[in-house]
């Protein structure tokens, strides 16, 4: 078999047989396969698209590429969440320990920044010391020891998508449904969680843009989890504006700090409610949703979250100091309010266009390893339906460039819509596919 062939048989619109993904797959992951032709190949999925067959056999093979995780030995059930892309979505930083201290053992393996969407991994590497590139071994011990594990994917499980994902960031090759489906998948099963929450971002600061789309990814990947045994329900959340106030790493590690102390955005606080109830739910510590949320608030509000937090970046080699006093994670030298040019209501605030702010200011990539600036990003302090006064502040820019400073100015006053009649807030979330 040849790579250019497989290239060629996508790039005209034909179904890859499960041999033909395998051999890719295999030859790329060992480094026989060069970036150059994967890139070529991504484009043609990306353009043409993959059947249901096909984005099932890719999944399995990107999870299989490397070793898989049976945890079985350490607890009889563990669960882990993941999200399909967004701007401001720090949830996971909240969600994992938060579900932790229910006394549920949650692994989670999380990915980089991409595209115009944030990474945990960038995120929590705000924190001076914060290891993300745990063994096998590594993983296994922590998450014995205190039931919690945020980890990237330097160990071996799912390399084919640690690589593909870095170079989908910058190719223009990310929101294809096939790609993100079994780019989410394969670390799932290969990272052995048994019940599985996915947040399936949808709107303009989402890979999905539409209901259909987002419900189609939804349904997708709960097949996949289901043919391979693992419980997975989708949660449809909207991502047409930030979530939370804050965008970019340390400032969004700072609005997750301020949520597991109890305080926190609204929107950002209901949020994670309702996905750690639903793991929990998936988890059997509870009957419903509805006491799902009612125990996550307990565990928010109590400290216990908090706590949990805590002993994961103190695991994980992070400098608690810095957690235990926010002032002291990474900060931009320049910190400058955006004014709002005129009253009104808020119509719409582009969140792809935020992310991009945030990346163009540095909390991103252009190309592949490029060092992101962690002190870098924005408050939006405004949400779709606020009524806001001319001359308050829209935006706060966290830069350390006064060229990018100026230019994000500018692009983010561009991100709004404004309204003279009242507006309503837009939903949290449009559905639940199980
Ligand atoms: N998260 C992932 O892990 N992969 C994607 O492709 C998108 C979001």
């Amino acid at each position: 078999m040849r790579a250019v062939d497989i290239i060629i048989n996508k790039r005209d619109g034909k179904e890859l047989t499960p041999e033909e993904i395998r051999f890719f797959i295999g030859e790329y992951t060992r480094g026989e396969i060069p970036d150059y032709q994967a890139a070529a190949w991504l484009m043609a999925v990306m353009l043409r698209g993959m059947t249901p067959r096909e984005t099932a056999d890719l999944t399995l093979a990107m999870a299989h590429s490397g070793q898989t995780l049976d945890l079985h030995d350490i607890a009889p059930l563990v669960v882990d969440k993941h999200s399909s892309g967004g701007v401001g979505d720090k949830v996971s930083l909240v969600v994992a320990p938060l579900v932790a201290a229910s006394g549920l053992p949650v692994g989670k393996m999380s990915g980089r920044g991409l595209g115009f969407s944030g990474g945990t991994l960038d995120k929590l590497e705000s924190i001076r010391g914060y290891r993300v590139n745990l063994s096998v071994d590594e993983f296994r011990a922590q998450l014995r020891q205190i039931g919690i594990v945020l980890s990237g994917q330097s160990m071996d499980l799912a390399p084919a998508d640690g690589k593909l994902y870095a170079l989908r960031d910058v190719t223009g090759t990310v929101p294809a449904l096939p790609l993100i489906a079994s780019s989410i998948m394969s670390k799932k099963i290969a990272a052995g969680a048994d019940a599985i929450v996915l947040d399936v971002k949808m709107g303009r600061g989402a890979f999905m843009q539409t209901i259909e789309d987002a419900r189609t990814l939804a349904q997708t990947m709960v097949g996949i989890g289901r043919n391979v045994g693992r419980k997975c329900v989708a949660l449809i959340s909207d991502m047409n504006q930030p979530l939370g106030h804050a965008v970019g790493n340390a400032l969004e590690v700072k609005e997750a700090i301020d949520t597991l102390h109890g305080g926190g955005p609204k929107d950002f606080r209901e949020h994670c409610l309702v996905a750690s109830a639903h793991m929990l739910l998936l988890g059997r510590k509870v009957g419903s949703v509805e006491a799902g949320e009612k125990l996550a608030a307990q565990l928010l509000d109590s400290g216990q979250a908090w706590d949990k937090f805590e002993a994961l970046v103190r695991a994980q080699d992070g400098d608690v100091e810095m957690i235990e006093r926010p002032e002291r994670l990474p900060r931009a030298r320049l910190v400058q309010d955006v004014p709002a040019p005129r009253g009104g209501y808020i119509a719409g605030v582009n969140a792809a266009e935020i992310g991009l702010t945030s990346v163009e200011l540095g909390a991103g990539r252009a190309k592949k390893g490029d060092p992101i600036d962690t002190a870098v990003g924005l408050i939006a302090h405004r949400k779709v339906g606020d009524a806001v006064s001319a001359g308050e502040p829209l935006f706060t820019i966290h830069a350390n460039d006064e060229v990018k400073l100026a230019s994000a100015e500018k692009r983010l006053l561009g991100a709004v819509e404004w309204s003279d009649a009242p507006v309503n807030s837009l939903p949290l979330f449009y559905g639940v596919v199980e």
